[in-house]
């Protein structure tokens, strides 16, 4: 395993992911009943935006730091708040914080979340940003496995976020698979899954398999400049599985201030695509 997320962290594809994660967690609690998040590739937690993996990358730079530099998010402004509220709050602009983080702060009492990291020194790292909290497990373990265990939660209400490196060339194999086997015990969850779009055949291909299981899925994409070889991730891209009913509207209003903030150059774009629905 070489990733490491401290590269890429407050990236394009991490202000997507979280701005999202936010939105569908304040869904989440509209109701008094509990609900459970399970993160399965959780990473460090905690990211320092002044240290030499994120200077040396910059990627902070052309994403969060945007939104936080007073870029004008118009009628975004009102939805991405709570989002840069966190982020600010975590210790921006020279701290970052990554879904773990973002998770615990909008757990009630009553809710409750199990982060999986497979790398020791992530994991620890992680354990040390979350504190002592009992709403909250670390556990360091792969995520597809962990996934295979928690599933369904005992609220029977929840998210699952799937954050893969994209290292491995399998990794969309085992993905779906256990994403598949997860939807067979827990058919109620919402599930959202971060995939960068390197090759658009792949990742469609891979959003149509997932719609075959869940027929109501919403993928949302971001590029920030037109794809080109040699050139850093241009595109990113989610697919949430059983969204709130709410959240395509929003992000119809999120996304268009994200591509024209964070853009890189000519070609920035997004797309929302419904599968699964008339
Ligand atoms: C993209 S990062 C996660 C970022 C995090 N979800 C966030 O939004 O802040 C992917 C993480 O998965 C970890 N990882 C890699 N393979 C894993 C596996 N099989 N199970 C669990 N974690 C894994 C990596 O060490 C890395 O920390």
């Amino acid at each position: 395993m070489n990733y490491r997320h401290a590269f890429h962290a407050g990236n394009f594809a991490d202000v997507l992911k979280h701005a999202a994660l936010v939105r569908v967690l304040l869904y989440l609690r509209h109701k008094d009943k509990p609900f459970r998040v399970i993160d399965t590739h959780a990473g460090g937690g905690l990211y320092d935006l002044t240290g030499p993996e994120a200077a040396r990358s910059g990627e902070a730079r052309d994403g969060v730091l945007r939104l936080l530099d007073g870029g004008d998010l118009g009628a975004a402004g009102e939805l991405l708040a709570p989002y840069l509220d966190l982020v600010r709050a975590a210790g921006a602009p020279g701290l970052y914080p990554g879904s773990p983080l973002i998770v615990q702060a909008l757990l009630r009492p009553q809710d409750r979340a199990i982060f999986c990291e497979l790398l020791p020194e992530a994991a620890r790292d992680l354990r040390r940003a979350l504190g002592r909290d009992e709403r909250v497990k670390a556990v360091e373990i792969d995520g597809y496995t962990g996934l295979k265990a928690y599933v369904p939660p005992v609220e029977r209400r929840g998210l699952v976020l799937i954050d893969p490196p994209f290292e491995r060339r399998d990794e969309y194999e085992r993905a779906f698979d256990s994403l598949k086997a997860a939807l067979r015990k827990w058919p109620g969850g919402t599930y959202v899954i971060w995939q960068p779009v390197k090759e658009p055949d792949v990742a469609e291909a891979f959003c149509r398999a997932v719609a075959a299981e869940a027929p109501d899925c919403l993928r949302i994409d971001l590029q920030v400049e037109a794809p080109q070889p040699g050139r850093p991730l241009a595109r990113t891209g989610l697919l949430i599985v059983h969204p709130p009913y709410v959240l395509e509207r929003e992000l119809e209003i999120i996304l268009p201030a994200l591509a024209r903030l964070m853009a890189r150059g000519p070609g920035a774009e997004f797309a929302i695509t419904r599968y699964g629905r008339g």
